[in-house]
C-alpha cells in the first residue's frame, strides 16, 4: 500500500503513517478538530491521513471546501461505505439517504424525498403554519415554567422533532412524553456510540465486526434508535388506505407497492426504516441544537438579544405570530440567526464524502474510492473571510446600511450534490421558532447560575454545554 501512495505524484502530504495502523494514533477522535488545525498548520489546507488501509483527505479553508463541494460536486459526491451500520440491516439497496453511495438509487430517494416533502408544505405555506403551531405550544410549554430557571433542552427538542415527525410519521408528542424522552436519550446516545477511536478501528477493520454480538454491544443504543422508528412503521402501516396520503410513509408505501420497478429504485420495507429514521435524525437534532445555541448567545450577549427584541418590536410587534414574509424586512434578526449557525458551527466536520472518480484539487491528485473530510469549522471559521472568526459578531452577515447579506463562505449546511437536503425546513423552523420565543420572553441567566460556557461539546454535533435560563415574560 505505502509503495502505491509513493507511486501517486502529487498525492497531498500528510503525517508520516505507521505499519497498520497509519496516522490514526496521531488524531484525537474525541475532537478531531483540533488535530486537524494542527496539520494544517504543518501541510496547508488539503492534507492525507491514512486509516489503517482507507485514504482519508482532509479540506480545509472556504476556497478548498468550494473547489471541491462546488465546482467539482460529482468527483466529490460519494459517500464511504458503512460497515458500522450493517448489522442493523444497512446494504445494497438499504442506505437511506444520508449515508446512500452516489448513484442511481440515491439520486431517485433524494428527489423522491424533496419532492414529497414539497408536497407536504415544505417551503409552503401549509408547513409554515404547522411550525407557527408548534412554536405556539413551545411558548405556553416555557410560559407554565413560571419564570423559574430551568433547561430547554427537552422542549426545544421536542417542539423541533414533533416538525419532522409529523411530516414523517404523522406523529407528535406531548411535551413531557415519557415515549419521547427515551427516543432522544437513545438518538444522544448513539452518537456518542459513534465517535472515539474504537467505532473508527471498526469502520477501518470491518472483519472485527463479525466477532458475535460486537456490533450489538457498541452500538446499542442505535439499534434501539432503529427499532424505536420501525414501531412507529408498523403502528403506523395499520391504518394504512392507500387512498390516502397522510404523510412521508405513506408516500414511501405507496411508492413500494408499484413492486418491482420501485425495489430497484430503494423503495423496499428496509429502506424505509433507513430513509425516514435518516429524517428523523438529520433534522431534529441538528436544528434543536442550533436553537439551543441562540438562546445561549442572547443569554450572552444581552445588548444583542435587545437589538433583535426592538426590530421584533417595531416589524411584528407583540401579539401577532411571525411569519416567513416578515424576515426580508428583520436584517439584524436574521443576521444574528446567521451568526449562530457560524458560530455554533454545529457539524464541524461535514458528514464524509468520498471521490467518485480520479481527480485533482489545489493541484493534488487524488484518486477514486479517497475519503473525504470537510472541515466545515475552517470554513466557517476561515480568517480570510470573516473579520472576526471566534466572536459572536452578527455584523458579519450585515452591511454598512445595516442591510442583510451572505457571504459565500456561509456553508453550514454544507454544498453541492449532497448539501442539505433539508436547508429550506431548517430556515423556516429557526426563524419562527426563534422570533416567536424572542417575541414573548426576554432570556436571562438565573442569578445563582454561573455564566455558561461558550465552547462546545463534540459528538459528531457540536452542542452547547447544559446551561439553565429563566425565560422572563415581556
Ligand atoms: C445533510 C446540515 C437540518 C436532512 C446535511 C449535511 C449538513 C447538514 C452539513 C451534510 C452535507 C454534505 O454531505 O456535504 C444541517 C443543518 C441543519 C440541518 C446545520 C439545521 C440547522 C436538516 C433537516 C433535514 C435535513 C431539518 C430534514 C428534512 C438532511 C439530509 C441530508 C443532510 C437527508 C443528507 C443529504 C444527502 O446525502 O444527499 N445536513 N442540516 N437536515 N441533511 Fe441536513
Amino acid at each position: 500500500f505505502m509503495k502505491r501512495r509513493k507511486k501517486w505524484s502529487c498525492y497531498p502530504p500528510g503525517p508520516v503513517s505507521l505499519p497498520f495502523v497509519g496516522t490514526m494514533p496521531y488524531v484525537n477522535y474525541n475532537n478531531p478538530i483540533l488535530s486537524f488545525e494542527k496539520f494544517r498548520k504543518k501541510f496547508g489546507n488539503v492534507f492525507s491521513l491514512q486509516n489503517c488501509w482507507t485514504n482519508v483527505v482532509v479540506l480545509n479553508g472556504y476556497n478548498t471546501v468550494k473547489e471541491a463541494l462546488v465546482n467539482k460536486s460529482e468527483d466529490f459526491a460519494d459517500r464511504p461505505y458503512m460497515p458500522i451500520y450493517e448489522h442493523l440491516g444497512y446494504g445494497h439497496k438499504s442506505e437511506g439517504i444520508v449515508l446512500a453511495k452516489y448513484g442511481h438509487v440515491w439520486k431517485e430517494l433524494r428527489k423522491f424525498t424533496l419532492i414529497t416533502l414539497r408536497n407536504f408544505g415544505m417551503g409552503k405555506k401549509s408547513l409554515e403554519e404547522r411550525v407557527t403551531e408548534e412554536a405556539g405550544f413551545l411558548c405556553s410549554a416555557i410560559s407554565s415554567e413560571g419564570g423559574r430557571p430551568f433547561d430547554l433542552h427537552l422542549l426545544v427538542n421536542n417542539a423541533v422533532s414533533n416538525v419532522i415527525c409529523t411530516i414523517t410519521y404523522g406523529e407528535r408528542f406531548e411535551y413531557g412524553d415519557e415515549t419521547f424522552k427515551k427516543l432522544l436519550t437513545l438518538f444522544e446516545n448513539s452518537l456518542n456510540e459513534e465517535i472515539g477511536l474504537l467505532p473508527e478501528l471498526l469502520q477501518v477493520v470491518p472483519i472485527l465486526l463479525r466477532i458475535p454480538g460486537l456490533p450489538q454491544m457498541i452500538f446499542r443504543c442505535q439499534k434501539e434508535y432503529i427499532d424505536f422508528t420501525e414501531m412507529l412503521i408498523e403502528k403506523h402501516k395499520e391504518t394504512w388506505n392507500p387512498a390516502y396520503t397522510r404523510d412521508f410513509t405513506d408516500a414511501f408505501l405507496k411508492e413500494m407497492a408499484k413492486g418491482n420497478e420501485a425495489e430497484v429504485n430503494g423503495f423496499n420495507r428496509t429502506n424505509l426504516s433507513f430513509v425516514t429514521s435518516d429524517l428523523l435524525a438529520a433534522g431534529s437534532q441538528t436544528t434543536s441544537t442550533t436553537l439551543r445555541w441562540a438562546f445561549l448567545f442572547m443569554l450572552l450577549y444581552p445588548e444583542i438579544q435587545s437589538k433583535v427584541h426592538k426590530e421584533i418590536d417595531k416589524v411584528i410587534g407583540r401579539n401577532r405570530p411571525p411569519t416567513m414574509a416578515d424576515q426580508a424586512n428583520m436584517p439584524y434578526t436574521n443576521a444574528v440567526i446567521h451568526e449562530v449557525q457560524r458560530c455554533g458551527d454545529i457539524i464541524p466536520m461535514g458528514l464524509p464524502h468520498m471521490t467518485y472518480r480520479d481527480t485533482k484539487l489545489q493541484g493534488f491528485f487524488i484518486p477514486k474510492g479517497t475519503t473525504i473530510i470537510t472541515n466545515l469549522t475552517s470554513v466557517l471559521k476561515d480568517e480570510t473571510v470573516w473579520k472576526k472568526p471566534n466572536e459572536f459578531y452578527p455584523e458579519h452577515f450585515l452591511n454598512e446600511n445595516g442591510e442583510f447579506v451572505r457571504p459565500e463562505a456561509f456553508l453550514p449546511f454544507s454544498a453541492g450534490r449532497r448539501a442539505c437536503l433539508g436547508e429550506q425546513l431548517a430556515k423556516m423552523e429557526l426563524f419562527i421558532f426563534f422570533t416567536t420565543l424572542m417575541q414573548k420572553f426576554t432570556f436571562v441567566i438565573p442569578e445563582d447560575q454561573p455564566r455558561p460556557r461558550e465552547d462546545g461539546h463534540f459528538a459528531f454535533i457540536n452542542s452547547p454545554h447544559p446551561y439553565q435560563l429563566q425565560a422572563v415574560p415581556r
